[in-house]
């Protein structure tokens, strides 16, 4: 085991002492007073993380099963959907709907280009459209998606908004009230500080409008069981009890901070690696003006195997950063700086990178 490895991917990233002694606690029980107190007040907190009063349900699961419960607890098969693709999770939230029978229609970007908003609003206008999927930051190719913009065509063509947040909750400001977002969902290893095993996802009353007619299959991501469930305080199946105790230590963390501040510290540290990136002559992989606070994609110096890079920072200074998925793989770097995110640890990466590109001059 390696415990000193500086996690810098985007997700899962390190864990907080607090979050790390909150998983060693002993089990507690799933059925008992206990846990009703603590799911109902990891749901408060995270109704605050999410900026919403609507009901927000805790999965266990990793982030795909909360975009599978979002898709399958609002559509029905046959019903049309306008996906929205700028990379990898995109992708696949639109691919979801169609496995599940939806008729889905694409509006695509190049990788490193944000939703293309004309294209999204000349679709939507032709009308007949149940939701529009899109993700609000997109992990594989570093871009935040302009989610009110988007929101609000959506919400003039009369469709549901259903918005992959996984990686961006918690790290970039997402306003699901203001913004009238239906349905977000988002995920435990990102900017939330803790393992991967947990999904969330919030409902409006759209959405709880649109799930009372929604037939596409579902079990064990039945929402209409886990709203019941809540209410008792408790969940329908077995949930990951470690992993609850340690969020409310986590949102301990990030009520303590601020939300604002959380969101501020992250803003920050995309800023130092945005520039360390630059200053040691790489090229930003992506449009720089919709660039993720949560993680920064870049090109490697013509030549460099981007595999040679990330082995040298692991191997030499104990930092993980990673590559490109999907058709991009092996052609640019990508490092995550959400969660306990400092500057210092951005300081300790951008020098093991500087490091790495002296020793493959
Ligand atoms: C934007 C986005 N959506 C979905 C996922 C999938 O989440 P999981 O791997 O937890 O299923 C990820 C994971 O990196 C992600 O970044």
């Amino acid at each position: 085991m390696n415990d000193d490895l500086l996690i810098m991917i985007p997700g899962p990233t390190g864990l907080p002492p607090e979050v790390r002694a909150a998983l060693a606690r002993p089990q507690i029980g799933h059925r008992t007073p206990a846990f009703a107190e603590l799911i109902a007040d990891c749901t408060a907190g995270m109704q605050y993380v999410f900026r919403t009063a609507n009901d927000l349900l805790i999965l266990t699961a990793s982030g795909t099963g909360g975009m599978e419960a979002a898709i399958t607890n609002c559509l029905s098969p046959g019903e049309p959907a306008l996906a929205v693709s700028v990379g990898n999770f995109g992708e696949r939230l639109g691919t979801i709907a169609e496995l599940f029978g939806a008729q889905v229609t694409w509006v695509k970007s190049e990788w490193g280009e944000p939703a293309n908003v004309e294209a999204v609003r000349a679709a939507l206008a032709g009308g007949g459209y149940k939701a529009l999927l899109f993700t609000q930051n997109e992990t594989s190719t570093s871009i935040t998606n302009p989610v009110e913009e988007l929101a609000g065509l959506a919400r003039e063509a009369g469709a549901l908004t259903i918005v992959d947040a996984i990686s961006g909750m918690g790290g970039v400001p997402v306003l699901t009230d203001e913004w009238g977002l239906d349905v977000v969902v988002a995920g435990s290893q990102k900017a939330l500080m803790l393992p991967p095993g947990l999904a969330f996802v919030s409902m409006s009353e759209r959405a709880w409008e649109a799930n009372a007619t929604a037939a596409m299959p579902r079990f064990y991501f039945d929402l209409r069981k886990a709203k019941a469930s809540l209410e008792k305080g408790q969940t329908p199946y077995t949930p990951n009890t470690s992993l609850f105790v340690a969020l409310q230590a986590s949102l301990n963390l990030i009520r303590a901070e601020g939300i604002e501040d959380v969101w501020r510290r992250h803003a920050e540290c995309a800023q130092l690696i945005r520039d360390g990136v630059a200053r040691l002559g790489l090229r930003p992989f992506g449009d720089a003006r919709h660039a993720s606070n949560v993680v920064t994609a870049f090109l490697p110096p013509e030549g460099v195997d981007p595999k040679a890079i990330i082995s040298h920072i692991r191997d030499k200074h104990n930092i993980l950063i990673t590559g490109a998925q999907g058709a991009y793989r092996g052609k640019f770097l990508r490092i995550g700086h959400l969660g306990t995110i400092d500057r210092e640890q951005c300081e300790r990466v951008l020098a093991a990178l500087a490091d790495a590109l002296e020793a493959m001059r």
